[in-house]
């Protein structure tokens, strides 16, 4: 389908109440029926970080070294609060990025980068290995760079079968990787364990902390256990971080740190071949907001250590809340044995996906794990204030799958 651009202009006031008509199609993050993709803590760290963002609207990140050194001195704070958070040693190094996708890729670049150096192949192919529940961008990754990603079956208590792990390590494994949790269970991955196996067989492990990086560190300090996850497990190379996530930061914004400057010095992208000169790069991305970088250092300054601390006592105990109503839900069990805020559940009773999609009907947009079937929530305060809600819609959905005749459900798992 083509639509030509229009023919005159439409003014401003016209074309927001278009788009405002267009997205009561969307579903209901804002009331909490969507299980991924946004997240929230407070009004004000929204307020903040809404501000934070469109004070810095025009600017451009690409230029912080140069035209805006404000930029520049924002990024280098974030990276630097950071660092500490993830216990990095001192000679430690961090950039900020675009998000899980790019501090991913960037890690993967440059670990790949450093192997070929030590091996002194400038043409090895390697491979990556972790669990089956890693993330799907260390394929991307993988396919952009000519890798192999290696994926071991976890055990049946759904966590990461370390033994298995590592028989698929061989002369080629270049990165172990290990995530702080995992997407589908929502579980930190043994990270000490995974050190101990990198640091005997020589290899880079990548933490994968996208997910809970920034809210990990608050959750221990409030006194729940949180297994070891970054750099104070001594074979830790690298950590990918998102700020846009559980960091409750404006997106694009994400962190992603290295054990020493020889490793990352690998991440950095330095070329003098055209007549422009020298470009000098952290990021994939050439131009990108600089409102990411502002949103960033506003919302970690506005909440500090406290304000972390108090999302994180609301948010674990909504989700014990949340827990036990799931597992008061006669038929219902929870996947594994979640650490943070992502839940996935499941029966052995009846179709957990038509459960989802009867919900469905009334709003609640599905998330679905499909190895063993489950619903997925991945939470945050949005989802506190219609807890009991969900339950009861929950609960009244399972009531109509228990009766109906055999049905298939017709929705499939993606992300
Ligand atoms: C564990 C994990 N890693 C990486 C990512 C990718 O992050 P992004 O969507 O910001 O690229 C996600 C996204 O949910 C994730 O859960």
């Amino acid at each position: 389908m083509r639509i030509s651009l229009p023919a005159a202009g439409r003014p401003t006031e016209d074309l927001l109440a278009e788009m405002r008509a267009m997205k009561s199609g969307d579903a209901d993050w804002q009331g909490g029926k969507v299980p991924l993709y946004v997240f929230k803590a407070e009004d004000s760290v929204t307020e903040i970080g809404k501000a934070a963002f469109f004070e810095y609207f025009s600017e451009n990140a690409l230029g912080g070294g140069r035209a805006f050194p404000s930029v520049k001195r924002m990024e280098d704070d974030v990276v630097a609060m950071a660092l500490g958070l993830f216990n990095a040693p001192d000679g430690g190094r961090g950039f900020m990025s675009t998000g899980g996708t790019e501090s991913i890729v960037l890690a993967v670049q440059a670990c790949r980068d450093w192997s070929r150096k030590q091996r002194g192949d400038a043409g090895h192919r390697g491979n990556i290995v972790a669990s089956e529940t890693l993330h799907p961008a260390f394929n991307k990754g993988a396919k952009l760079m000519d890798l192999d990603v290696r994926r071991a079956p976890v055990g049946p208590d759904l966590r990461m079968d370390l033994a298995a792990v590592e028989a698929l390590i061989d002369d080629n494994t270049i990165m172990l990787v290990g995530s702080a949790p995992n997407f589908p269970y929502g579980m930190i991955d043994p990270i000490a364990a995974l050190g101990e196996i990198a640091t005997r067989r020589g290899l880079w492990l990548h933490v994968d902390a996208c997910v809970g990086g920034y809210l990990a560190p608050f959750v221990r300090m409030i006194g729940r256990p949180i297994p070891d996850f970054d750099f104070v497990v001594p074979g830790v190379s690298s950590l990918s971080a998102d700020l846009h996530k559980f960091g409750f930061c404006p997106k694009p914004a994400s962190t992603v740190f290295y054990r020493d400057a020889d490793k990352a010095q690998h991440h950095i992208f330095d070329a003098d071949v055209w007549p422009n000169g020298r470009f000098v790069t952290t990021t994939i991305v050439g131009t990108r907001p600089a409102g990411g970088a502002a949103g960033a250092w506003a919302v970690l300054n506005h909440l500090g250590v406290d304000g972390f601390k108090r999302i994180a006592t609301n948010l674990m105990r909504f989700i014990d809340d949340y827990k036990d109503g799931i597992r008061a839900t006669p038929g219902l069990h929870i996947h594994g044995a979640p650490d943070l805020s992502i839940v996935a559940y499941g029966s052995d009773e009846f179709d957990i996906f038509r459960v989802a999609e009867v919900m469905g009907a009334k709003g609640w947009l599905p998330g679905l794990v499909q190895r063993p079937k489950g619903i997925h929530r991945m939470m945050s305060m949005f989802h506190a204030p219609v807890l009991d809600q969900y339950l009861d819609d929950m609960r009244a959905a399972i009531g109509v799958v228990r009766q109906e005749a055999p049905t298939k459900a017709k929705i499939k798992a993606n992300y």
